[in-house]
């Protein structure tokens, strides 16, 4: 039907947008930690599912690579949050890193040995967790000797530091995106091994930087694990793009390829998506793919707007809903009655419950990410539209 190129837009998780809207602060800033690997540099990325994190987290590794630092990149799962599971993650990641060391020129001509040592004694780790015990190589038989994964960690990094320190590489990441699945459980080492081991290889001088980077309760995660937590990191709270890339995020790809906008189109795609990235992404995809003209109008968007809320109505807040439980549900529709958010006085009139019955639920709201803690005593969604999602949806 049209005769223009495919769409340009992206929604979907981790997709690289057509037009990186509002993050040079972020990309600078980073620029900079770069540049001076020799100063201890560590980064949260956190803000809510769909604004961007992990588009970020890849041009970070981008920006890493391009000035030759060493990058381990991982996504974490449930799963992996397992204590086990997590020693054995972070010991396997480390020993990518040296096997990579272990390639690098100036390493091979000149530190072999060292490289090969490094290797065979990382071969060997095993991790003790009480009864558990951990081998990082599968099949190998877990030695004798069992350490603390605090005490193993800081052991390897120190010896993948060294290496790194004799190679071409500034330095080297662990980069690690939906961090908020991992958590301190009492005797269970997890949190607090690994910013207690990145905290004295740095003060030892060795080149690495950690990213964490995951919706909010990731920050709350890493404080109850280790109280100099805040110090040790930068944050990066990313947010919905503001004017005027907001704007240029739906504009400018279009543009790129020879279709505009009328004026009215932005505007009212800026009012609904509040700057959402996801949302940007859709109303431009499906504005893009269902007219025909040069120019994207008013009336496009009239015709196709049933199809975008279908769209974000079946799959997006769908999917959300159902995350959360009986009772939850019912209260999101007690916050949804009036708009997208309310404040907890609202919320205890609306459902006849007591704050301390409540706060429960609506803490594991916050940790299913439907609703977030705006302001003292006031909740509200996480993405735009979904009170009105709730309001038109069939009980
Ligand atoms: N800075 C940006 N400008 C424009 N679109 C973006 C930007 N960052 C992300 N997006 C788009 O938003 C969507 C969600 O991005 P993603 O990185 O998966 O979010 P998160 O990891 O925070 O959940 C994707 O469709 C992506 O293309
Ligand atoms: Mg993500």
């Amino acid at each position: 039907m049209a005769p223009f190129a495919p769409s340009p837009y992206r929604p979907g998780m981790g997709l690289d947008p057509p037009y990186l809207g509002d993050r040079d602060i972020q990309i600078e800033r980073f620029r900079t930690f770069l540049a001076e690997p020799g100063v201890p540099r560590n980064l949260l990325v956190t803000g809510l599912r769909g604004v961007g994190k992990t588009v970020l987290l890849r041009h970070y590794s981008d920006e890493a690579e391009s000035s030759n630092w060493l990058v381990i990149s991982r996504e974490f799962s449930d799963a992996d949050a397992q204590p086990d599971v997590f020693a054995r993650t972070l010991l396997t990641d480390l020993t990518r890193l040296a096997r990579r060391l272990s390639m690098s020129a100036r390493i091979k001509s000149a530190a072999a040995a060292v490289a090969q040592s490094v290797l065979e004694s990382l071969g060997s780790l095993s991790v003790s967790y009480g009864e558990i015990k951990v081998a990082v190589s599968a099949g190998r038989q877990a030695t004798a000797k069992l350490n603390r994964l605090d005490d193993d960690l800081r052991d390897v990094m120190m010896q993948v530091g060294d290496l790194c320190l004799r190679s071409e590489h500034p330095g080297f990441i662990l980069r690690y995106d939906e961090f908020q699945v991992v958590r301190e459980r009492r005797g269970w080492m997890t949190l607090s091994a690994l910013l207690s081991s990145v905290a004295a290889v740095q003060q030892a001088e060795i080149p690495i930087m950690l990213i964490l980077c995951g919706l909010p309760p990731m920050r709350e995660n890493l404080a109850r694990s280790k109280s100099y937590s805040e110090r040790m990191f930068f944050t990066e709270e990313l947010g919905n793009l503001r004017p005027p890339e907001d704007r240029a995020a739906l504009i400018d790809p279009a543009a790129r390829l020879n279709r505009r906008y009328e004026d009215e189109v932005v505007e009212l795609a800026m009012q609904e998506t509040m700057g959402y990235p996801f949302f940007i992404q859709l109303y431009g995809d499906i504005l893009w793919r269902g007219s025909s003209g040069t120019t994207i109008t008013r009336a496009d968007l009239q015709r196709l707007r049933p199809d975008i809320l279908d769209v974000l109505d079946r799959g997006f807040f769908e999917a959300r809903f159902v995350r959360a439980s009986t009772e939850e549900r019912r209260i999101l529709r007690f916050i949804a009655v009036d708009g997208e958010s309310t404040t907890v006085d609202q919320l205890q009139r609306r459902s006849g419950r007591q704050n301390n019955q409540l706060q429960p639920h609506l803490s594991a709201l916050v940790q299913k990410g439907l609703i977030y803690r705006a302001s003292r005593g006031h909740v509200a969604f996480t993405a735009p539209m979904f009170g009105a999602f709730l309001r038109r949806r069939p009980e």
